[in-house]
């Protein structure tokens, strides 16, 4: 986070007010995160690379503590899964749940499952999604402008069946106030204007969260938090 790469977008923050650019991201460098990182490899390198990180912290709660959320899945696709260390610990704990990693091919090329129920596919999730019984968005929609995470979950209901779900691990912003509290706001806050610098995106309370799911066509959902200020969505068609 304190690549050089990263911080500079910060220097144009106000530049980006009087412009017209989608983030001081693309002010700083001429071009969106995503599509940066598929022309540097090095940025590509260290992004994947901290994401990896964050996710062997996340994977060791997930496997050991949310078991019953994978219960009854024959398939799931990991949706913007990076190198695939989430699904490659969900592979191995559950060797008969068919496991997919869909990223851009600049992250999954040359990569291939370790074991025999994990796959990489190369694609772009806004226009297609792998079928399968669940979808999971692990630091995906806070990347993303509400329209664009509408229309992301509208891919992803159109990939499981209609008893399948999209599980989602992100951030709810909370509006507690108090002593105890202080420090979580501001970790909030600067997530959201993080979001805000490098992508379009943003951090979202409940109730931004179940416009998101009803925009998108889905009629319920599940929030379980199970890691700091990260909880896990269960969203059902
Ligand atoms: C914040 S990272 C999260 C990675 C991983 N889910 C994790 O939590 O470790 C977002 C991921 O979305 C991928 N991504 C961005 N745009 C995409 C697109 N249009 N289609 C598929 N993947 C995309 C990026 O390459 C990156 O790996």
């Amino acid at each position: 986070m304190l690549d050089p790469t990263l911080t500079k977008p910060w220097h144009f923050v106000s530049e980006w007010f009087k412009n017209h650019d989608p983030t001081p991201f693309d002010t700083a460098h001429g071009r969106p995160l995503w599509d940066y990182a598929g022309h540097e490899p090095r940025m590509n390198h260290f992004f994947n690379e901290a994401m990896a990180s964050d996710s062997r912290l996340v994977t060791s709660v997930l496997v050991k503590d949310c078991k019953a959320i994978f219960e009854g899945l024959n398939s799931l696709v990991d949706v913007g899964g990076g190198t695939g260390t989430v699904a490659k610990a969900i592979a191995e704990a559950f060797p008969n749940l068919e496991c997919t990693v869909l990223d851009l091919p600049h992250v999954v090329a040359d990569l291939q499952g370790s074991c025999k129920n994990l796959t990489y596919v190369g694609g772009d999730m806004l226009e297609v999604i792998p079928s399968a019984d669940a979808v999971l968005l692990k630091w995906i929609l806070h990347d993303w402008s509400d329209e664009d995470s509408v229309k992301i979950l509208k891919r992803c209901k159109e990939a499981i069946p209609s008893r399948g779900k999209v599980i989602i691990i992100d951030m709810k912003v909370e509006n507690q106030k108090g002593d105890d509290h202080d420090q979580s706001i501001e970790t909030q806050l600067f997530f959201d204007m993080l979001m805000m610098t490098l992508t379009p995106g943003r951090e979202r309370t409940e109730k931004e969260w179940a416009k998101l799911f009803s925009d998108a066509g889905f009629s319920d959902y599940k929030i379980i938090p199970i890691l700091g200020l990260r909880s896990l969505i269960e969203v059902y068609p």
